[in-house]
């Protein structure tokens, strides 16, 4: 497949702990994506870094991508516990990378500007960061989600290039929506809108243009079978990052094919031409 345009991440957090439920997860998986064609959509898995290679032997033909769930902001040295870009790249196979997922901003203190360093030292390892934003309830209430948003991108990609920004995947993925699984806890499709908008935005007046066009904004938080049109489809985002329902994976292959089904910038061009023609007869 040539570059990617959308996106299924699967962030299996720290699930899947034991060999009945890995084993369990493999066979499930290959018999749903027997029939699996994406055209235009990588499937990324991200299993914690210590079975990481379980899943590169399994997934050997290229159809599916790799990635970790956190990497550390420097090459390689004295840190213990920490994972190193360089050799999730090159021993593991990873090419993704998730960074600033607020559970890790929550439960390990992690910063906007350590995820700036660790946005830094991926890309130099040739991992493509994918960087979670996104206000929680409390921000919410208080009306903060684009000052919140627009504080966290300019921190997160203060370290980032102009020359390397469009191999960054933003992540909308608002706290308060993760694991939430009910639609009052869910943004409303012209809420995600707005957020990619401000996105948008925000990449045009730093990086310019083409880098606001082709900057890949995918949308995280309790996203399902049920949902993943109106949440990813209908608000034109170029993917999604899927926590629990990955570790269903009919769910995530379905998931998968959604998105990958989907063209928002198709169906806004003909619904633009449908108003058109109407107006002129
Ligand atoms: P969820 O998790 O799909 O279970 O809400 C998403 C995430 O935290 O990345």
């Amino acid at each position: 497949m040539k570059r990617a345009e959308k996106f299924a991440i699967a962030n299996f957090k720290m699930s899947l702990v034991n060999q009945i439920d890995l084993e369990h997860w493999f066979t499930s998986f290959h018999k749903a994506q027997k029939d699996l064609k994406l055209k235009k959509t990588s499937l990324v898995l991200c299993p914690p870094d210590i079975y990481l290679d379980r899943f590169s032997s399994q997934f050997k033909s290229g159809s599916i991508d790799l990635g970790i769930q956190n990497c550390f902001w420097v090459e390689k040295g004295a840190f213990t516990g920490e994972t190193s870009p360089v050799a999730a790249h090159s021993l593991l196979g990873a090419n993704y990378v998730i960074l600033g997922h607020s559970e890790r901003r929550r439960f390990l203190g992690e910063t906007d500007e350590m995820v700036a360093l660790k946005i830094k030292t991926a890309l130099k390892a040739r991992l493509r960061p994918v960087v979670c934003i996104g206000e929680n309830e409390e921000q919410k209430k208080n009306d903060l989600l684009m000052e919140v948003v627009l504080k966290q991108l300019k921190n997160c990609l203060s370290q980032v290039s102009r020359g390397l920004i469009e191999e960054v995947i933003l992540c909308y993925e608002p706290v308060w929506a993760i694991s939430a699984n009910h639609p009052d806890h869910m943004p409303s499709s012209n809420e995600i809108m707005g957020a990619k908008l401000l996105i948008r935005k925000f990449l045009l007046e730093n990086y310019g243009a083409n880098a606001a066009k082709r900057t890949k904004i995918i949308y995280g938080g309790s996203v399902d079978v049920a949902n993943v049109e109106e949440v990813v489809a209908q608000s034109g985002m170029d993917g999604a990052l899927i926590g629990s329902a990955s570790l269903r994976p009919y769910d995530l292959v379905k998931i998968a094919q959604t998105i990958d089904q989907h063209d928002f910038e198709e169906r806004e061009k003909s619904r633009q031409l449908n108003s058109r023609t109407k107006t002129i007869y």
